[in-house]
């Protein structure tokens, strides 16, 4: 497979010595032993963008984000190494090679899209096309169809100064995609946003990026932002990429204390999936076991709930109170206990839906794969642990309903006051 982008040992230093200061960084020197010579906005740069992948540069301000985009469509020649894009040297390209690329490969959303205030919203999306020499009619029916995509198709003759912020944002937007480039580079370009239009637009680019399949590069200093949209991500410190992986490599195995100390609040429950935190079930019984099977499963695991299977397949999840009172009742029948179940989630789903589940009831939270197999259970505990980033070696812990005579504050049961109920039963 031909990358869309590979970046090669780049490095850009400003200055009055910029070679020189390349070998001594080559060398092992930091940004400030070569301060004297330069600032090292890049240093030794090395990443591969795959065709149709959010790929995030992350870094705080100064790290060197903007300088590596720049050189990634020829807007700044790297003073080492060199980027190709789809293939092509930019290095080694004409200035007449690169406006090409530019124009037919790569386009650029900034953080303030700069929209032609004397155009409408649709000439301003189709400005990337009337640049390319492509005639008014046709330009304008395919700025239409991304209008409509970003959600701007009723406002396609307004000026920019009748949209708000985020009406604008996605203008500029839309000329990006509508250019048709198959590479779009965003530098910050969500930055000036309010939070809740923000998340809007994120929400948006995931969805446009997987109906489009275009590849993004995507520069932001926000670590939540980085984490909802990177397939992979690259963490910028001081000119260098200390840290390049998906955001559940970069969240859980954080390369240095730099990283770690970033990513301490990061909104896991948006990022982390419910396939990352499950715990393989524990407790599982046959549905024809019936309820006293159930029972006696959840006594010899010692757990507070069982997953109900027939042939794999996943009936629900029954707890030890509601079999109890099944058996007290005289009704044997499992199949009918585990429907009551709540739903399941799948192992794709973000933690935030099984918080949802979890807060519903005290039972862990079954996660079925699209064919309604059991693939894992996740406690409560587990949950907690993996939303507050505290390590856990727990495995599926008892969960014991509250008796609905017991007022909540005089609650102790413990496993053994479940267990001589049970005798009780037998
Ligand atoms: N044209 C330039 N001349 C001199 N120094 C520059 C130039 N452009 C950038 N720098 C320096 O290079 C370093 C990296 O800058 P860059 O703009 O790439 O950072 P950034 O990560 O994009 O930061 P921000 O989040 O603030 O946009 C900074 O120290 C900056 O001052
Ligand atoms: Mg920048």
């Amino acid at each position: 497979m031909q990358h869309a982008i590979e970046a090669q040992g780049l490095f850009k230093v400003f200055g009055r010595n910029p070679r020189g200061a390349v070998q001594k960084l080559r060398d092992g020197a930091s940004r400030s032993d070569i301060a004297s010579s330069g600032t090292a906005a890049v240093i030794d740069a090395s990443f591969t963008v795959n065709p149709g992948e959010i790929f995030v540069i992350m870094g705080l301000s100064g790290s060197g984000k903007s300088t590596i985009i720049r050189m990634l469509n020829g807007l700044l020649e790297p003073t080492a190494g060199d980027v190709l894009v789809q293939g092509e040297s930019i290095a080694n390209a004409s200035p007449s090679e690169l406006r090409r690329i530019r124009r037919q490969s790569v386009s650029m959303v900034f953080q303030h899209f700069a929209l032609l205030p004397h155009r409408t919203v649709i000439d301003n999306a189709a400005y990337a096309l009337e640049i390319q020499g492509v005639g008014r009619e046709e330009r304008r029916a395919r700025a239409m169809e991304i209008l409509e995509k970003v959600g701007l198709g009723d406002r396609a003759e307004a000026m920019p100064d009748e949209l708000s912020g985020g009406m604008r944002q996605r203008v500029g937007l839309a000329r990006a995609l509508t250019s048709g480039t198959d590479i779009l580079l965003m530098d910050e370009a969500f930055s000036a946003l309010d939070p809740l239009i923000r998340r809007e637009m994120q929400e948006q680019l995931v969805e446009l990026q997987q109906e489009l399949g275009r590849t993004i590069v995507f520069i932001t200093h926000d670590l939540n932002e980085a984490m909802f949209l990177g397939d992979r991500i690259a963490v910028m410190r001081d000119g260098r990429i200390v840290q390049n992986g998906t955001p559940e490599e970069i969240l859980t195995d954080p390369a240095n204390d730099y990283v770690a100390q970033f990513v301490q609040d990061v909104d896991r429950a948006r990022v982390l999936t419910a396939s990352s935190v499950m715990e393989p079930p524990q407790a599982t019984t046959p549905v024809s076991a019936g309820v006293r099977g159930a029972l006696k499963v959840m006594r010899d695991q010692q757990v507070g709930s069982v997953a109900v299977l027939e042939n794999r397949i996943y009936l629900g999840i029954v707890t030890d109170r509601e079999a109890i009172r099944a058996v007290k009742s005289g009704k044997s029948d499992l199949r009918a206990l585990a429907h009551h179940a709540q739903p399941a989630v799948h192992p794709d789903d973000p933690l935030t839906d099984v918080v949802e589940r979890s807060v519903e009831s005290h039972i862990p939270v079954a996660v079925v794969d699209d064919r309604m197999r059991l693939m894992g259970v996740i406690p409560r505990v587990t949950l907690l642990a993996a939303l507050g980033n505290v390590p856990t070696m727990t495995r599926e812990n008892p969960v014991i309903d509250v008796p609905a005579t017991v007022p909540e504050s005089e609650m102790t049961l413990t496993i053994d006051a479940v267990e001589s109920t049970e005798g009780s039963l037998r």
